[in-house]
């Protein structure tokens, strides 16, 4: 069942999302060569508790940390630890907090250092796709419309689109429904209502779609070994249109001062 949200609902929900936006501004301003996952994960929860809010992930299935941390041809589920993050590298930072009884839920990959041309083409091509899917989010739309957004442009540049993993309905629980998959038909899937709140992230490749767990029982990485990208947004459908209720608008401002 779709759960659909109020307008005070979907309130409570952009400031859910904007607990995870500040932090994922603070990682921002935190990652560099050298720097470990687990102290970003550190960093990532206890900030979410200097809000006011709760870490989303922690305890979920199981799931042992605050982010989920996936470097290069991790393309999710990334568990921190104590490598530390090298020049050229890149990570996904997933994060998720619990503010009012609601879910953040939002991810955005960045790079550590000076990354490969080709690295950062995959991630401006994954951040594109993940805005076309956006605005494919319309009423009179339905959800394979989004998929079928992300998959064309992702496809056009050659990349991957991962198939096991997909998107989500959000609300007081992390994993709602519908399932947002990054690839489909048009026309296809439940129709896009107004009140809907979608994670839509798409997972791109560089090379093949295929992934498989590795060891730990939890990184999702992929078949061929290549690079992957992942950026997610909370969207609400309002008044016929999408609403991101997310913000990279932080990690933006963190990454300028960075390079001035
Ligand atoms: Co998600």
């Amino acid at each position: 069942m779709i759960k659909l949200k109020t307008a005070e609902e979907i309130e409570i929900m952009r400031e859910a999302a904007q607990v995870v936006s500040r932090t994922l501004g603070l990682m921002a301003e935190l990652i560099e060569p050298g720097v470990t996952t687990k102290f970003l994960d550190q960093r990532a929860e206890e900030y979410i508790l200097d809000q006011g809010a709760k870490p989303g992930f922690k305890g979920l299935y199981g799931c042992p940390s605050t982010i989920l941390t996936s470097v290069n041809e991790v393309v999710v589920h990334g568990l921190p630890d104590d490598r530390p993050l090298q020049e050229g590298d890149v990570v996904s930072l997933d994060c998720g907090a619990v503010w009012n009884g609601y879910y953040g839920d939002h991810a955005y990959t960045f790079q550590v250092g000076e990354v490969a041309p080709a690295t950062q083409k995959l991630l401006k091509v994954t951040y594109e796709c993940l805005m076309k899917g956006i605005e494919a989010f319309q009423e009179g739309n339905r959800v394979g419309d989004i998929g079928f957004a992300v998959q064309l442009h992702a496809e056009r540049h050659g990349y991957g689109v991962v198939r096991e993993l997909v998107g989500h309905g959000l609300g007081t629980e992390l994993h709602e429904e519908p399932q947002v998959p990054n690839y489909g038909r048009k026309g296809r899937g439940p129709k896009l209502q107004n009140g809907m709140v979608l994670a839509i992230e798409p997972m791109i490749n560089m090379g093949t779609h295929r992934v498989q767990q590795l060891s730990d029982g939890w990184s999702i990485a992929t078949k061929d070994k290549k690079p992957s990208a992942h950026f997610e947004h909370d969207v609400a459908l309002v008044n016929g249109k999408p609403e991101i209720l997310s913000t990279f608008q932080f990690v933006e401002e963190a990454l300028a001062k960075k390079q001035s």
